[in-house]
């Protein structure tokens, strides 16, 4: 039998404060997230000082208490995996800090970990990876196909030019009046809502897996204010529909092609955005035709977590990658 690896997981890149344990990449054995979006909610985004503030108050306690429901031994846990970037640098280094301390304290290997990696590792907590794989990340700052020949191994293949897929969702809800962040309210109208407005959908050069979305955002927009300076009535959740048509159309319909050009054996979605009913049922659909297997994690993995960071860094961890003590937060790190 070999001996189980159990690596503990630190995330602060953005407003979750969260770490877990978990064992051999696969399992997990504790999962903490302390959610600010409270406090964020009356600003309608992310407040970086107010994000830092939080995290600095919340990691002891969310540390003590992945550590006590693990029910494991410092001597029992391998090696400390923190996310270094990408994120606000400020909410980053609190993280970062936690795991160099931990790291020295305890003598324990120091494992930087990729954000983006964590959300695509989410999967490996729910079924293990088929390579090639393709990877559909979509979250409040991101948008990306990532290829993957094996693990570890990540080559971008598109990526969005502007806005993030969340981030349109997030702004639109603003137009709307939904409360931060505003993805989940406009998947709940558009259940409900008739997609007939004739929205654009950006699907830039012929080939080209990128994204593009502020053109739809300021469609959007543009739609909302010119109905109301003409005194027509536009249902939210009309609106809601036919932005969300046109944001899921382009997502599957890319995420397919690629699929098919690079021959995967496996599409995995990750990120916020991937808790989309809308995007979900697009996805099911295509890729049931191709009879590609297509895995989505469930909701409370799809959002940060620090478990899918645990993940990430098993894997980085079994690979031999460390991390010095002068580890750094790097807001723009890149995926590679
Ligand atoms: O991955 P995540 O938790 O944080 C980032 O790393 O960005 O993603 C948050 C994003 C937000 O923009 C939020 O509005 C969006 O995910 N989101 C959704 C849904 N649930 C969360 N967007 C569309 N539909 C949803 N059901
Ligand atoms: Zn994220």
């Amino acid at each position: 039998m070999t001996k189980d690896i159990n690596i503990l997981g630190i995330e602060t890149s953005c407003d979750e404060t969260a770490v877990a344990v978990v064992r051999n990449g696969t399992e997990i054995v504790s999962n903490v997230v302390a959610s600010q979006i409270d406090s964020h909610k009356r600003f309608g985004g992310v407040v970086p000082e107010i994000a830092s503030r939080h995290h600095v108050e919340q990691i002891t306690m969310v540390l003590e208490e992945a550590v006590r429901d693990s029910q494991l031994s410092w001597d029992e846990i391998d090696a400390i995996a923190v996310t270094e970037g990408p994120g606000l640098v400020g909410a980053l280094l609190i993280g970062v800090n936690a795991a160099k301390a931990l790291a020295f304290a305890k003598q324990k290997p120091l494992v930087g970990v990729h954000h983006i990696a964590g959300h695509i590792y989410a999967n490996r907590l729910e079924e293990d990876f088929q390579f090639p794989l393709l990877a559909l990340i979509v979250s409040g700052g991101h948008t990306e196909l990532v290829l993957m020949k094996d693990h570890g191994n990540y080559e971008v293949i598109g990526e969005t030019r502007d806005d993030a897929a969340g981030e349109a969702y997030d702004k639109v809800a603003r137009m709307l009046n939904l409360p931060y962040p505003g993805g989940p309210h406009i998947d709940r109208l558009a259940a409900v809502g008739e997609a007939n407005i004739a929205f654009p959908r950006a699907w830039l050069e012929e080939g080209s897996y990128d994204f593009s979305f502020s053109g739809l955002k300021s469609a959007v927009i543009n739609k909302i204010h010119n109905a109301k300076q003409r005194g027509e009535v536009l249902k939210d959740e009309d609106v809601a529909a036919s932005f969300q048509e046109s944001v899921v159309e382009v997502l599957t319909s890319k995420t397919l092609r690629a699929a098919k050009q690079y021959q995967v054996k496996q599409v995995i979605v990750a990120g916020g955005v991937a808790a989309n009913k809308g995007l979900r049922a697009s996805l099911e659909t295509a890729f049931k035709q191709v009879d590609i297997p297509l895995l989505i994690p469930p909701l409370h993995l799809c959002t940060d977590n620090a478990a899918m960071i645990a993940a990430a860094g098993t894997i980085a961890y079994e690979q031999g990658r460390r991390s010095s003590l002068d580890l750094n937060a790097n807001a723009s790190l890149l995926l590679k």
